[in-house]
């Protein structure tokens, strides 16, 4: 199985299932356009997230890594009226480009973008009391995971969702040798999860392999129990 197959399929699930849409095509190419480097979700993976928000109920999103905005938009679409959605992004040029991309999408109202370290992000929602937010996607700095994860889980109740990106890593995530900090990062994370115990939640989770037009990576789905 190649890279090849995988675009292939993704393209065709993509034409078949994908509706196209104007605003998150503008996204790519305006992210593009600013020189932002082209690690957006799939079309196929952020509907995915997009219906997880939905088959869930999500009125209020947590998402940590903005980027340009691409999955804040199919994430916002997923929103009820009266939704919100908090996204964090360490880059102000990045914020910039990501502000206009929902500005045209016509979702600027339902989000608040908060520019800067997430760490200090999260540590301020967590003393100002935010949340709780009923979906959690993390999507940053691949080193810092497991802190992001644990920032965020105290924005959460009893019955989030926290998604995860790119645990996997072609396959480094196994790899007990590797050198690699975004690896090490997703194995900290797992090991954080194990044994279903953090920081005093319980906490259920699985991770899921993937392939397709980004390559061999995986995700991870946890659920907040307690
Ligand atoms: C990278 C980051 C991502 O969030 C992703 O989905 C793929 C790649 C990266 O930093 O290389
Ligand atoms: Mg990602």
């Amino acid at each position: 199985m190649s890279q090849e197959r995988w675009d292939a399929v993704d393209a065709y699930v993509e034409e078949r299932l994908i509706e196209p849409d104007p605003a998150l095509e503008a996204a790519l190419a305006a992210s593009a356009e600013a020189g932002l480097p082209p690690i957006a979700l799939t079309p196929s993976h952020a509907k995915l997230l997009h219906l997880i928000a939905r088959v869930h109920g999500a009125r209020t999103i947590l998402e940590i890594g903005t980027l340009g905005g691409y999955s804040t938009i199919w994430l916002a679409r997923a929103l009820p009226p009266g939704g919100r959605l908090v996204s964090l992004e360490l880059r102000p040029d990045y914020a910039e480009v990501a502000d206009a991309n929902v500005a045209r999408a016509g979702v600027a109202g339902l989000i608040e973008i908060i520019v800067g370290p997430a760490i200090d992000s999260l540590r301020g929602l967590v003393a100002a009391g935010a949340g709780p937010f009923d979906l959690v996607f993390i999507d940053a700095d691949k080193e810092s995971t497991p802190e992001y994860f644990e920032q965020a889980l105290a924005l959460t109740r009893p019955g989030s969702v926290i998604v995860t990106d790119n645990v996997v890593r072609d396959g480094m995530l196994a790899d007990a040798a590797t050198g690699d900090p975004r690896a090490l990062g997703m194995r900290r994370f797992h090991e954080l999860l194990a044994g279903g115990a953090v920081d005093g939640h319980r906490v259920s989770a699985t991770t899921i392999q993937t392939v397709g037009a980004k390559g061999y990576d995986g995700f991870t789905l946890a659920l907040v129990e307690s």
